[in-house]
């Protein structure tokens, strides 16, 4: 009898990547205002100071761990609710006068895109995402979604090209061809040819790209840049997915050159295509158990293969 091996198991794709999260708009967190979350099982807080600059830290008092989303901003810090203490912008408890030094964490942060970025990890930063993108692009950041799926999932939709005809009536003009940038991101480009039965949006694209859009995607972890060119019609977007209990928020925001008469319209006219274009992903991902190992598509194994050399948070972040 023929020895059949059991099919081999590639390693599971990170849950909590150490890398940068995209976990607010720069909007929501407006001055005087603390807006709090969790990244894996670190919880944080998140305010401004008053100078406007963006600061994260534990979300628990180092005095005695009252939630500081109790609290006020005061100044450059926030008061705790409980017994009037203030944490300052870098973490140190300014207590009473004969007190011991307490401090907590403060967590690196950043914004761009119209988003704001924070790394959860206890060693050095990764490299910001994107950072070698020339800031010539107006932002509009769009309502985050909530959605009951796997960011994982999400993420691994986005690269998989056998999809295209089934969810999106578009077809590869040719395989895809994927890259490396040089902070180790994984970038795929790729043309489509548009097919009828896409709807309104499909017969938009056919008559701004004549047919084949030119599309770049770049991976840096659970945040993705995505940069299409329609003919003339350049755009951008940038998404962030981010765990919230057995479901996943998307940040998004979408990008147009600035300048030009009609560029507001370019950037409407780019969020709403996008809208449209994610509508039908979202549809089909919604509840998907994902599995990759017997996937032959480039896209998904060149997505899988990447995720799989990010490590997992370290420490208490550790998502198990
Ligand atoms: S618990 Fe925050 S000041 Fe005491
Ligand atoms: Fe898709």
């Amino acid at each position: 009898m023929a020895f059949s091996p059991a099919p081999v198991r590639s390693a599971p794709l990170p849950a909590w990547p150490d890398a940068w999260y995209v976990v607010a708009r720069s909007s929501d967190v407006a001055r005087g205002r603390i807006v709090d979350g969790q990244v894996a099982q670190r919880a944080y807080v998140l305010f401004r100071d008053s100078q406007g600059g963006l600061v994260a830290l534990d979300a628990h008092c180092p005095h005695m761990g009252t939630h500081l989303r109790t609290g006020e901003v005061v100044d450059d810090g926030i008061r705790c609710a409980l017994h009037h203490w203030t944490v300052d912008r870098d973490g140190v408890l300014q207590a009473e006068p004969g007190c011991a030094r307490m401090r907590s964490r403060t967590w690196p942060v950043f914004e761009r895109f119209g988003l704001v970025f924070l790394f959860a990890g206890t060693g050095t930063p990764p490299p910001r995402p994107f950072a070698e993108l020339p800031d010539d692009h107006r932002w509009l950041p769009a309502q985050p979604l909530l959605l009951k799926a796997d960011w994982r999932a999400m993420l691994v939709n986005g690269f998989d090209t056998q999809h295209m005809r089934a969810v999106h009536q578009r077809e590869l003009v040719r395989p895809p061809a994927f890259s490396r940038s040089r902070d180790g991101a994984l970038c795929m480009s790729y043309e489509t040819r548009i097919l009828p039965g896409g709807g309104p949006s499909s017969w938009l694209i056919q008559r701004l790209a004549r047919g084949r859009p030119h599309i770049t995607q770049t991976c840096h972890g659970p945040t993705m840049l995505v940069e299409s060119r329609l003919g003339r019609f350049e755009s951008r977007a940038v998404f962030g997915l981010i765990t919230r209990g057995d479901s996943t928020v998307a940040y998004a925001s979408f990008g147009a050159p600035q300048g030009g008469p009609l560029r507001w319209m370019r950037l409407w006219l780019t969020r709403a295509l996008y809208a449209a274009f994610l509508r039908k992903d979202y549809a089909v991902v919604e509840g998907m158990r994902l599995m990759v190992d017997g996937a032959t598509d480039p896209g998904v194994r060149g997505i899988s293969d990447y995720l799989r050399t990010l490590p997992e948070l370290d420490g208490d972040g550790h998502a198990g």
